[in-house]
């Protein structure tokens, strides 16, 4: 039998919501299309959600809904397993029970895999399955094959992202507007833009998820995300927004992942970035990731992290590759971490306290003879080379009367721990009248 005249693969989707919706109106859309690449046809048969009635009226009168996921699992008919549920709980079981079933797996779950990849990834190795999860890193931006496939010839340096949307739509408003970061995420939540309960985006976790998957693609490492430091955009305030614009910066939430002599750094945390860069134009709730490898150079991929079809797009990208690769012996495909699985890397993930880069910092100090000499000694004497400093006119008189102001330093690259050494040492001076802010600086060149 041809390929052409084969049966369509027929696919199972566990939870129907946005995703499974655009999934559904996409490769029905683009079915011909589809099929002409895949060389054979796709068909989501069966489906699972708590919602009958909604996912039956979404998917259709041909497809067989039912609120048991293991139901679908079971179906002997059925090939590939689209988790679209998400979460660490029900999900993880279900995808461990797919692939024991001998079924391939689809998911746009990061935190899964994130946090329990090594076991999934190592259950399907053993079963000879594929699990596919172009969707859960950047939505549409296809930066998994980018990463597994097209940079392969790559000694891949560093990557850095732009990974969640929401929080870069809460910094794009806060920028253009000038307005506090609470007013902004009232905002957003109240155009759709932000979760009810915004935790996982804004305190940095969901962008350390997919900065942990990119790091696991990148080095040949396992996925580690409770190795990754993770810090969220809660604290930033609008003036220092402000004052990095001033000093020709923008601040952008970025996943990073880069290489060093001594290990791997794995962080995602709020970052001055200069904004003649392309990145630091993404704005709103676009993605953006930069691949620096050591013979491409530094490249850019732009576009949706998230929606119903940008993220579909992902999902049917995966559900083709799946298709054409299926009956293919499986050491001969695509290893799901881009190395072989017996070639992996040992390569450390640093703390936090190891990471070379360089600083802004903003200091509220009292207007008088001899502070800034007092808070650049202490940079000097810790060998921290000094970049730029800001310094805000007079602009409030305290209770007892003194003039203060904002001090902002850009500092050079120095080791973190010795930042933090020399930051507790300059917030202890008696000039020094507020909390310290520190905000790391990316030069991304
Ligand atoms: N909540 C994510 C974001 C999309 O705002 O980008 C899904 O990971």
């Amino acid at each position: 039998m041809s390929e052409k005249t084969m049966k369509p693969i027929q696919v199972g989707l566990l939870g129907m919501g946005t995703v499974g919706s655009g999934t559904f109106n996409v490769l029905r859309r683009n079915q011909e299309e589809i099929k002409r690449r895949a060389g054979r046809g796709i068909e989501i048969t069966m489906v699972a959600d708590l919602d009958i009635a909604k996912a039956q009226s979404l998917s259709g009168p041909h497809v067989k809904v039912v609120s048991d996921a293991r139901e679908v699992i079971a179906n002997p008919e059925i090939d590939i397993v689209v988790e679209l549920i998400g979460g660490y709980g029900i999900a993880k079981a279900l995808v461990l029970e797919a692939i024991a079933a001998g079924k391939h797996v689809v998911t746009a779950n990061k935190a899964l895999l994130a946090v329990h990849g090594t076991e999934i990834f190592a259950a399907a190795h053993a079963k000879g399955v594929m699990v596919a999860f172009e969707a859960a890193v950047a939505g549409g931006i296809p930066i998994i094959k980018a990463l597994r496939e097209g940079l392969t010839a790559n000694s891949i340096q560093w990557v850095a992202g732009i990974i969640n949307g929401t929080t870069n739509f809460i910094l794009s408003e806060m920028r253009e507007k000038g307005l506090d970061f609470d007013v902004v995420l009232k905002e957003a939540q109240r155009l759709g833009y932000a979760e009810t309960d915004p935790t996982f985006d804004i305190e940095g976790i969901d962008a350390a998820h997919k900065a942990t998957l990119m790091s696991a693609l990148a080095f040949g490492i396992p996925v580690q995300f409770d190795k990754a430091y993770v810090e969220g955009i809660t604290k930033l305030g609008a003036a220092d927004i402000r004052y990095a614009e001033q000093l020709g910066y923008r601040i952008k939430l970025l996943g990073i992942t880069k290489r060093t002599d001594a290990g791997v750094e794995l962080r995602v945390h709020p970052s001055l970035v200069p904004k003649q860069r392309l990145i630091a134009n993404v704005e709103g709730a676009m993605n953006a990731v930069m691949v620096q490898g050591d013979a491409v150079g530094t490249t850019l991929y732009y576009g949706k992290g998230a929606g119903s079809e940008p993220t579909a797009s992902a999902v049917i990208a995966d559900l083709v590759d799946i298709t054409r690769l299926h009956t293919a012996d499986p050491l001969n495909r695509v290893p799901h971490l881009a190395f072989q699985p017996d070639s992996m890397s040992n390569l450390k993930i640093l703390p936090m306290t190891d990471v070379v880069t360089s600083y802004y910092l903003r200091l509220r100090v009292a207007d008088e003879a001899g502070v800034l000499a007092k808070v650049t000694g202490l940079l000097a004497e810790a060998n921290i080379s000094i970049d730029a400093v800001l310094q805000r006119e007079a602009d409030q008189v305290s209770q007892a009367g003194e003039n203060q102001t904002d001090v902002i330093i850009l500092t050079h690259d120095t080791r973190e721990g010795v930042m933090n050494e020399v930051l507790t040492k300059m917030q202890s001076l008696p000039t020094v009248m507020a909390p310290i802010t520190k905000i790391r600086k990316e030069e991304l060149n």
